[in-house]
């Protein structure tokens, strides 16, 4: 886990998650902290065991860690946070000792993580783990919430 821990040493990453939680100090839905971020990584590494799928363990943290990296850009210029992360994205896996071809995979990932993925790939468990992160059941904005019923966590699952 050595490259992932230096994205997480990342000096752009680290001054990212600085921003994102400034812009983010009074949201009362869904905040992109480091927390969402492990638990997206800890999620999709279990999906991945769950479904016996041969995906490297730095790629799927590395999709998870880095996917809603770009959200401060979406606040601060409206382009989407997808979009703006995938760029970041791509200097830090590069510093970070990510060949073009592992880069290309979770740029991909994190390009495509708002729209519905069902691939058992990595696309797809990050999708899924995004979605599963949250935790609606307890959250005291979750009526409040725009997310459909049916897509809300309503119960424990994993
Ligand atoms: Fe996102
Ligand atoms: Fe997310």
């Amino acid at each position: 886990m050595e490259r992932i821990n230096r994205i997480w040493h990342h000096k752009e990453y680290q001054k990212c998650l600085v921003s994102i939680g400034e812009w983010e100090r009074e949201r009362k839905f869904c905040r992109h902290s480091a927390e969402h971020f492990l638990d997206v990584a800890r999620l999709a590494y279990v999906l991945a065991l769950e479904n016996g799928l041969d995906i490297e363990k730095e790629l799927i943290y590395g999709a998870a860690l880095l996917h809603d990296i770009g959200r401060h850009l979406q606040y601060e210029q409206g382009i989407s946070h997808e979009e703006a992360g995938a760029h970041i994205a791509e200097r830090i896996l590069k510093d970070c000792g990510f060949t073009g071809e592992e880069s290309g995979e979770i740029l991909a990932a994190i390009k495509g993580h708002r729209t519905k993925q069902g691939g058992l790939d990595l696309p797809g468990i990050l999708y899924r783990a995004d979605k599963l992160s949250r935790n609606c059941f307890c959250c005291p904005a979750e009526a409040e919430c725009n997310w459909a019923a049916e897509k809300k966590n309503l119960s424990i699952r994993y």
